[in-house]
């Protein structure tokens, strides 16, 4: 029979890397509750209304890369392709929004679903790990948020990240913007990629971020969206980056930044990082100031606002595992039971339990052994201790105990065993 491979772009994550996908979801869940957020768990499967209407159709996530299908009531539905959508329709259906006590803030991770073009860093699915700040409009929050990222990624071990950020000004600003975006591509389009003239006629902002080659020198020319920003866009920017340097956040400014989705205004991000390798995985951080999501879900417009950003982790992954980030994290085992014969089995499987019971993680086996090959498992296995006894041993209430790192043994009373773990173990 022939083997089946998993679905194009997606992945196992087995053992080891799994523990660092654990280690980097628990580390940015930990740095997140510092700063006030709670934990929303929201479905993978939505209504494909739910991404119509917060992400915007002018977006290449929603128009080229969803999974969307009937169910068997010929109901459209969607593998989520980001968590920001869910989160807001979540607020709504909840009347999370009913409570004085605003920002709502909270923080996700789970899988994700782009039908991308699979390759470095790309997946069809991927995890994302994620904050949704709502309900209140401040600069304050716009650049926590960030620091929220930059910190995040420092606690995972990460120096060299670039920081780039950027405005998109306000509604007006924007639209300014678009017009005179407009007007300077319409003579040049013709000299630009197939995607562009698609970009030109539904958002000519992400015409800027097009990676072709080819296309970079016409955009340098573009028309420069600080010169169409408003003074108060002007100013919030200007504050927002005066906040990350009371901070000492490093950034870079960049003007063609203008991220994948439409719902983004004013404060842009996202964080690059190049591995030792010379690697480029991409974003592994994307995020922004955001308005006009919850009204389009009949939400309240007073707290129509919001900041938040996403992380790609199997791209944290793989750069934390270049820049050698990951040793010493996967998880280990304690102590590996060595039963010598068979009437020592049934004792070891008893211990085993007892040894768990105590907080240690424990593997016996249940197939009598030789010691030269019990020795090979538990270093395999990385086990920190041996427990080695026969039968006699046990009759007499002692065990011989194996620091595999030292390669020291001791002969230990049963009933002091807890205590010389505690001791060496803990
Ligand atoms: P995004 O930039 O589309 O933003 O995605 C966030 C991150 O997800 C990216 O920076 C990248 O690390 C990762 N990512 C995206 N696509 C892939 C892929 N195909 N394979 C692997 N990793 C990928 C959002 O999703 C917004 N919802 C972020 C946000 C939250 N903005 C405000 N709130």
């Amino acid at each position: 029979m022939p083997t089946i491979n998993p679905v194009k772009g997606t992945h196992d994550i087995i053992a080891d890397e799994a523990d660092v996908y654990s280690y980097i979801e628990s580390v940015f869940a930990k740095e997140a509750e510092s700063f006030g957020y709670r934990h929303i768990v929201t479905p993978v499967l939505e209504h494909t209304e739910v991404f119509d209407r917060a992400t915007g159709e002018g977006s290449d996530v929603v128009r080229k890369e969803m999974y969307t299908f009937l169910d068997k009531a010929e109901r459209s539905v969607t593998l989520r392709p980001e968590g920001t959508a869910g989160v807001m329709r979540s607020i709504m259906t909840n009347k999370l929004y009913a409570t004085p006590d605003m920002p709502l803030k909270y923080y996700y991770s789970g899988t994700t679903y782009r039908y991308e073009r699979p390759q470095l860093g790309r997946y069809r699915e991927f995890r994302q790990i994620g904050v949704e700040c709502v309900g209140e409009d401040s600069v304050y929050l716009d650049a926590e948020t960030v620091a929220l990222a930059a910190r995040t990624l420092q606690k995972l071990g990460f120096k060299d990240l670039r920081l780039k950020i950027n405005t998109l000004g306000d509604k007006a600003s924007r639209e300014n913007y678009k017009e005179a975006l407009r007007a300077f591509f319409a003579t040049r389009i013709d000299q630009m990629c197939p995607d562009c003239h698609e970009r030109l006629r539904l958002n000519p902002l992400r015409i800027l971020d097009c990676k072709v080659p080819e296309d970079h020198a016409l955009v340098a020319d573009a028309p420069k969206m600080k010169d169409y920003l408003s003074p108060e866009s002007l100013e919030r920017y200007q504050k927002t980056l005066d906040l990350l340097r009371l901070l000492d956040i490093p950034f870079e400014e960049d003007d063609t930044l203008v991220r994948g989705l439409d719902y983004y205004g004013e404060i842009v991000f996202e964080v690059h990082c190049i591995s030792p390798e010379g690697n480029d995985y991409g974003a592994i951080c994307g995020g922004g100031h955001y308005e006009g999501i919850l009204t389009n879900f009949g939400g309240p417009k007073e707290i129509d606002v919001g900041v938040g950003f996403a992380m790609g982790v199997e791209r944290v992954y793989a750069l934390m595992k270049e820049f050698g980030l990951i040793g010493g994290l996967a998880s280990t085992l304690d102590i590996y039971l060595m039963p010598l014969g068979e009437e020592a089995i049934r004792p070891a499987y008893e211990l085993g339990d007892t040894l768990r019971g105590l907080g240690y993680s424990a593997l016996v086996p249940y197939k009598p052994g030789k010691l030269g090959a019990y020795f090979k498992k538990a270093e395999r296995k990385g086990a920190r201790y041996a427990i080695i006894f026969g039968e006699t041993e046990l009759q007499n209430g002692f065990v011989q105990v194996k620091d595999l790192t030292k390669q020291q043994q001791e002969e230990v009373n049963l009933k002091e065993l807890p205590d010389y773990l505690a001791a060496h173990l803990r």
